[in-house]
């Protein structure tokens, strides 16, 4: 059998990946493939303890403690989720998965990045995505879109200057891997994202026999 395909959704908060998850699940649904949709971090019973822990406002860590604790999960989530699933042949689409590393630890936080790679490499090895949907908004308008958030989360209660930040690095991140990684501009309509979404799907949709 095929392995599925690996679907990754990128952005700051507030760009908008959950409404466009949904649409994607949803769609290739509509071609017949077994779709599984999950988070990060999360995805398993011990991913989401160990999201409620960097999540919580009031939990203080340091940097490289928040750094391990997201690579924990994944660890966790790739061993009994990803690639699992992946092995027989359903196709897997998280929110968010290793380049929000790069770019909220790495850029947010400063988190050196010869450290991430380590701890990519060590509990990645070279397996990478399919395909990275990177939504890109600017940080006024994403505010704006979490303006309705009633308990801010640990990330959400950060200052516009971590989320420049955090922006760069992502698109620093699709510069480096452009084959891997697209860039949608989130302010678009979400008809107009659906548009191009259709389109980047194209050529993973090929290797489905008919
Ligand atoms: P979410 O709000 O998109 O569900 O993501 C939860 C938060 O976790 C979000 O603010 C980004 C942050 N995050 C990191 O800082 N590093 C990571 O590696 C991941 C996966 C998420």
């Amino acid at each position: 059998m095929e392995n599925g395909k690996f679907i990754t959704l990128e952005g700051i908060d507030g760009a908008g990946k959950s409404t466009h998850l949904e649409w994607i699940a949803n769609y290739l649904g509509g071609k017949g493939i077994r779709v599984l949709t999950t988070r990060e971090p999360g995805g398993t019973q011990l991913g989401e303890h160990i999201r409620s822990l960097l999540l919580d406002h009031r939990q203080m860590m340091h940097a490289e403690t928040e750094t391990l604790l997201m690579f924990a999960a994944r660890r966790e989530h790739l061993d009994k989720v990803i690639l699992p699933a992946l092995n027989q042949g359903d196709w897997v689409i998280s929110d968010r998965f290793t380049d929000a590393s790069y770019a909220y630890q790495g850029g947010g936080r400063g988190v050196l990045i010869d450290r991430l790679q380590i701890l990519e490499s060590w509990v990645q090895g070279k397996f990478q995505p399919d395909l990275t949907l990177y939504f890109d908004l600017s940080i006024e308008v994403a505010r704006r879109r979490m303006q309705s958030i009633k308990i801010a989360d640990r990330f959400e209660k950060e200052q516009n200057d971590f989320f420049h930040r955090v922006r760069a690095a992502y698109i620093t991140r699709a510069s480096q891997f452009p084959e891997r990684i697209q860039i949608l501009d989130a302010s678009h309509s979400i008809d107009d994202i659906t548009d191009q979404l259709e389109r980047i799907l194209q050529p993973l949709l090929i290797s489905l026999k008919p």
